[in-house]
């Protein structure tokens, strides 16, 4: 958990990477598709403020800004009244476009009233949001398949006391894939094929199939890696609530034609148990790591793939959250 110290070597890296106020711009999963039931409101802090999340009447989630454009309310403690959102404090009401519809006392809307909302996408049991009004690059995915190919699971992480950023660096920082966890994968980065809010690469040493690929800052998305047999996957994934944080998400999966049914469940469990193990490997010194800026720190010849995603870092695009 958190402790003074830690804190203090977090924020050494905010200086970095943070210092102009500015987030990744980037999908972020922000709840369970589960967390949202019809006809309530979710308050979730995000970005160090805060959104709303509640389904629409076709059930298609709608996420907004959280702070009332009157004096400033949680929205998140008011109702959903006829499909809006009622404030609160004083009952003005907001539509899915975030414009006011009423303010009880005048009789009328007050379109110059808004809250923000974000673009969303509902995908592999969450709920994904980016911090800009339009979106760079696609929603995080399951590598080379569709939901209806696998059968999956998704599970709520926790609060963990470090920049999301941080942990996906393990993704490409072969040194302690093997070190750490025992892994044999083993790359230069010479086979990263970067797009602009991504880097991709195959594990060759691996299956045939298997495949790793980091979206924006927050995602590592891996298919058929050792020692499991092919036909699965897993995705960790996290947001930024406030400075220092993230709340990670895991999903896990199996190709339907690859496992027989009455395996299913049993090869989940596993997925499951691996992501957490891996987590767990990492966590101690994750959670303490004075991570210096590349300048300072002594990269060698095998930190050659973690320096290439550090540059990839330093060129996503930044933006502060849209309230
Ligand atoms: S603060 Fe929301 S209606 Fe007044
Ligand atoms: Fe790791």
């Amino acid at each position: 958990m958190a402790t003074a110290k830690v804190n203090t070597v977090t924020e050494n890296i905010n200086l970095r990477y943070w210092q102009d106020g500015s987030y990744f711009k980037s999908w972020y999963p922000v709840c369970l598709s589960t967390d949202l039931a019809p006809g309530t409101i979710k308050g979730i802090d995000f970005l160090n403020s805060r959104i709303i999340a509640y389904r629409g009447p076709d059930g298609a989630p709608i996420v907004q800004s959280a702070y009332c454009p009157h004096l400033g309310a949680d929205l998140s403690l008011g109702q959903m009244v006829e499909g809006e959102v009622r404030c609160p404090y004083h009952h003005w009401r907001f539509n899915a476009a975030g414009v006011c519809t009423l303010v009880p006392t005048l009789g009328r809307g007050l379109p110059t009233a808004k809250i923000q909302p974000y673009p969303v996408a509902e995908r592999w049991g969450l709920i994904w949001v980016f911090n800009g009004h339009e979106p760079v690059g696609e929603v995080p995915t399951l590598l080379g398949v569709t939901e209806d190919d696998v059968i999956f699971r998704t599970i709520d992480m926790g609060l963990h006391n470090v920049e999301s950023w941080i942990p996906i660096t393990n993704a490409l920082d072969f040194q302690h894939v093997k070190t750490v966890h025992g892994f044999p994968h083993d790359k230069d980065g010479s086979n990263f094929v970067f797009g602009p809010t991504s880097i991709s690469f195959d594990f060759d040493v691996s299956h045939p199939t298997g495949a790793g690929k980091v979206f924006y800052q927050n995602t590592f998305s891996m298919r058929d890696f050792q020692p499991f047999p092919p036909g699965h996957f897993i995705m960790p994934t996290s947001n930024s609530p406030f400075p220092n944080w993230h709340h990670q998400f895991g999903v896990v999966a199996v190709l339907k034609s690859a496992c027989p049914a009455e395996q299913v469940e049993a090869l989940l469990a596993t997925l499951l148990a691996c992501l957490r193990q891996l987590n767990e490997e990492d966590s101690q010194i994750i959670g303490t790591i004075r991570f210096r800026p590349r300048g300072d720190a002594k990269l060698v010849k095998s930190d050659r793939a973690l320096a290439l995603m550090l540059d990839y870092y330093d060129r996503l695009p930044r933006g502060a959250p849209l309230d």
